[in-house]
């Protein structure tokens, strides 16, 4: 809360709270009630855009407009803010209200810290450009499509870690380390997002571009300086794309090198105390010697979508846009054969996308059966082979 409050005007807290003041006074020079609520129905629309409420002013800034404001605001929504703000500032400067536009528009233009969930926030510097860098979990273990199998597992882990003083009273570690499988696109790095969500700790990824040097006393100094760091902080720390080490043992000419390279490595995660949850992800779990495998407690599999859980994934869209869209979720589930996740999170992008830009009047049965034609058409992995 201090940070929030602080007068230092690069501070994002400070920084709403300054919008919200010249809010208010637009509201004040309009004379608008700003806590009453504006009774002008005839220039007002209010309009359901797949679930979220959209506010549509013709005239005066109004109660919404600026409950808009205060919602982004508290919520973090950098776009609705903005595009808030843009709305205030279009509407004074049609007013002629030009000099009070331009207020609004110039405290829009300041630069705006930097955008999280679940972006970089922080880096370390390792002489490279920072061995690792820190992405602030915002997805929860409820909102990945998991399935029971790898699920029951992670809550498990989630539980030990959270009551580590427990099991530590007898003696006992929690579990930590973890390795994930699996084509990509399916939940390797949004699961290891959901893990430090939920256990409320950072998520450390990794970067093995600035550990690996091309000397190994380089590497192994560097690889040092990351665990002396992670082991000093509850964290997750994430191990993308692991194979890419391990298949650098067959290309490169220093062979033995890297192959020690990758020993060190595995001995130090061994060393790890538990309070550091490794999460290490690859997509060719063929690549991975015996070694490896074994020193994770955890093994799972993220597969691609099964038919179930591509109903599952369509139920849960009609139900966060509130509408039927217009084909059963069985037979749109069964057409649409998603390589991966992240083709189904796409797909329904685009369909939200089609329909608030063919608004007002938009068809959803006609917009998502021209999206299945579209994504049908695509060039994919199989057909570029076959070209
Ligand atoms: N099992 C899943 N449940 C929900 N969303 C998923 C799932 N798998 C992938 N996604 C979505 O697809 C995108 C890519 O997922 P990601 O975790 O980066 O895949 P991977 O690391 O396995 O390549 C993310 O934006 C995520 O929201
Ligand atoms: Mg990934």
């Amino acid at each position: 809360m201090p940070q929030l409050l602080s007068m230092d005007p690069t501070n994002v807290g400070f920084r709403w709270l300054m919008t919200f003041a010249l809010a208010l006074e637009v509201m004040a020079s309009m004379g608008t009630p700003a806590f009453g609520c504006v009774a002008a129905p005839a220039r007002r629309q209010s309009v359901d855009i797949l679930g979220r409420k959209a506010h549509f002013s013709t005239a005066m800034p109004r109660a919404d407009l600026l409950v808009n404001l205060v919602r982004a605001g508290s919520q973090g929504d950098q776009r609705t803010f903005r595009s808030t703000v843009e709305a205030m500032a279009a509407e004074e400067r049609a007013k002629r209200h030009g000099p009070l536009a331009d207020r609004l528009e110039e405290n829009l233009r300041q630069p705006t810290p930097g955008p999280k969930a679940p972006e970089v926030v922080r880096s370390f510097d390792g002489g490279h450009g920072g061995l690792l860098y820190e992405m602030e979990p915002r997805r929860s273990l409820d909102s990945i499509f998991l399935d029971s199998t790898v699920l029951q597992p992670v809550r498990e882990l989630v539980e030990e870690q959270q009551r580590a003083e427990l099991l530590r009273s007898y003696g006992i570690e929690p579990r930590h380390r973890v390795l994930l499988a699996g084509p990509p696109g399916n939940g390797k790095t949004t699961l290891a997002e959901g893990i430090a969500f939920e256990l409320m700790v950072p998520l450390f990824v990794v970067r093995y571009e600035a550990v690996v040097g091309s000397f190994l006393g380089e590497t192994s100094g560097r690889l040092k300086r990351l665990f002396d760091f992670a082991r000093t902080h509850h964290c997750v720390l994430f191990f993308d794309e692991f194979d890419t080490l391990g298949k650098e043992r067959g290309d490169t000419h220093e062979t033995g090198e890297i192959k020690r390279v990758v020993s060190s490595l595995l001995l130090q995660i061994d060393a790890l105390p538990s309070h550091v949850v490794v999460v290490t992800a690859t997509n060719h779990a063929e690549l991975l010697d015996r070694a490896v495998w074994r020193r994770f407690q955890l093994r799972l599999d993220l597969p691609a979508p099964t038919l179930a859980q591509r109903v599952a994934w369509f139920e849960r869209f009609e139900s966060e846009v509130g509408m039927a869209l217009g084909i059963s979720v069985k037979t749109l589930a069964s057409r649409f054969v998603a390589q991966n996740f992240s083709e189904l999170e796409q797909f329904c992008l685009d369909v939200r996308r089609r329909y608030v830009l063919a608004l007002p009047g938009a068809d959803i049965k006609r917009i998502v059966a021209d999206r299945l034609a579209q994504w049908k058409g695509r060039v994919g992995p199989a057909t570029a082979a076959k070209d």
